[in-house]
């Protein structure tokens, strides 16, 4: 029977490249998230590099991770970089306010960061204390970081284990200023991001991009002011968007969910293309050039944590459905492109929508992880517009069309193509009209699994794992893909 979907790539239509900052994770000081997640200190008896934990620190250089997004989020904005610097032992001890009271003994400060940016291969992307720090200790941490030698802080730097400076790319001039950061208005912001900007100084011949503290979802309010009082100090500006089934009081479960719950969480996962679209159109009032970089700088589901987890830990599991949402994600920033050049995922390990989850000694690679890895291939590709004509798929009052794609093609030269089926019950089948692609050869990878909540756990921990695609024939030009209920498929045309 004809194909009921379809999908036309348009090759000849180039699009701005899909950059692979895109693909950034956040990784705050909250919960596990740094500590057993990344680092277990070189005492310990987790394998590790140098402190850090061996078996994560593979599986985020598997997926090619470009940047990372630290020390917050809301751990951000108290955080003084002095107490991170020096002999371990000597470092302050404090109370993590904003998670879970616990203590924070500053094991990892900016050198074991900066430090496992570089071994990971990734930028990092430091967020400043703009909410209780001063100007000059924002000024003063990035000269510590970057300043080449010569200063005191240099010297200091040295002194502490790292003479020569690391690149720093991304800035970000606080976080959440309208919440944690400050909870301050719009116009304040402006004029604070606007002093704070001033003193962040680079050596000669290094650049970073400063990044201004964005709205809060659909604070269109908030964009416009930063924009027309503040635009010139800085090169970008975030926007945080959670996918929260219900709200933030009860937000529903990571697994154990009917139906209604997976469409709900998939709808309001689609809201983040008019959010985007909506602030981005708001930039170019003040800025047509697009010098101004948007970034969804925290993005991913938030749902109940974990029963029996540490409260304020932000603890949850990962399944088929938290794939999805990436998946989505990542076909709605493609369209995106000419203006979104960054985004982070909330976060990187343990935490939220996480790559990684770890007990102890042992690790597993979440759904979303294997999103990540199916779409890895994007980083730094041209996008190819994709047209979508699709069905679509309904439970209840939550609507939307079964079927998603994207399209890339890629440094290597290859077409990358993702297509995401939301439909939990029915196959698509798509035929996909490539124009302006030219390719012989059609190979791939399948994510996909019996239930809506399929989940990795420590004793399972394949249960959710890509396995080659075979489900797509190439004649003449079109594409003929059958994706299975609830999946997300990789193509690469050759
Ligand atoms: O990612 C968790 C928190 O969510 C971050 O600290 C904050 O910026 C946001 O509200």
């Amino acid at each position: 029977s004809a194909p009921a979907e379809t999908v036309t790539v348009h090759g000849d239509r180039p699009a701005p490249k899909f950059d692979k900052r895109i693909f950034g994770q956040f990784a705050e000081h909250l919960g596990t998230g740094i500590y057993g997640g990344i680092w277990v200190g070189k005492g310990s008896r987790i394998p590790n590099v140098d402190g850090y934990r061996r078996d994560v620190l593979e599986a985020l250089k598997a997926i090619r991770v470009p940047v990372v997004r630290w020390p917050g989020g809301c751990f951000a904005d108290e955080y003084h970089w002095r107490e991170g610097i020096g002999a371990p032992s000597k470092r302050k001890v404090k109370i993590n306010t904003n998670w879970g009271g616990v203590t924070e003994d500053n094991a990892v400060g900016t050198h074991e960061f900066m430090n496992y940016s570089e071994m990971l291969g990734a930028e990092p992307y430091v967020s400043g204390n703009v909410g209780n720090g001063t100007p000059s200790e924002m000024a003063e941490w990035v000269e510590y970081m970057t300043s080449p030698s010569g200063s005191s802080l240099a010297r200091e730097r040295a002194a502490n284990g790292r003479k020569t400076p690391w690149a720093l790319p991304m800035f970000g001039i606080g976080n959440e200023l309208w919440g944690c950061g400050g909870n301050m208005r719009p116009e304040y912001a402006a004029d604070v991001t606007r002093r704070y900007s001033t003193f962040i100084k680079m050596p000669e011949g290094q650049k970073v991009m400063k990044i201004a503290s964005g709205a809060n979802s659909e604070d269109y309010t908030w964009t416009d002011v930063m924009m027309r009082e503040a635009a010139r100090a800085f090169e970008g500006i975030g926007v945080h968007y959670y996918t929260i089934p219900y709200d933030w009081k009860h937000k529903g479960a990571a697994t154990g969910f009917d139906e209604d719950q997976w469409a709900r969480t998939l709808v309001k996962t689609t809201k983040m293309e008019e959010l985007i679209a909506r602030h981005a159109a708001i930039m170019d009032k003040y800025d047509p050039g697009k010098r101004v970089a948007l970034l969804v700088d925290e993005w991913g589901t938030w749902y109940d944590q974990e029963p029996g987890s540490h409260p304020g830990f932000l603890y949850q599991q990962n399944s088929l459905r938290d794939a999805l949402v990436a998946s989505l994600n990542f076909d709605i920033f493609a369209r995106h492109t000419d203006r979104l050049r960054g985004a982070n995922v909330a976060q990187m390990v343990n935490v939220l929508q996480a790559m990684l989850l770890t007990d102890g000694n042992r690790m597993v690679r979440t759904p979303t992880y294997w999103v990540f890895d199916l779409y890895k291939d994007y980083q730094d590709g041209i996008v190819l517009p994709v047209e979508v004509q699709s069905r679509w798929y309904a439970k209840n009052q939550w609507v939307l069309k079964a079927v998603s794609a994207s399209a890339v093609r890629g440094t290597d030269g290859v077409v990358h193509m993702g297509l995401t089926n939301v439909d939990p019950n029915q196959p698509a089948t798509v035929s996909v009209k490539l124009e302006g692609v030219t390719g012989g050869a059609v190979g791939g990878r399948i994510l996909t699994a019996a239930a809506m909540d399929a989940h990795n756990t420590f004793d399972t921990p394949n249960a959710v794992v890509p396995v080659a695609f075979t489900g797509a024939a190439l004649a003449g030009g079109t594409l003929r893909v059958t994706l299975p209920p609830k999946s997300v498929v990789m193509l690469d045309i050759l």
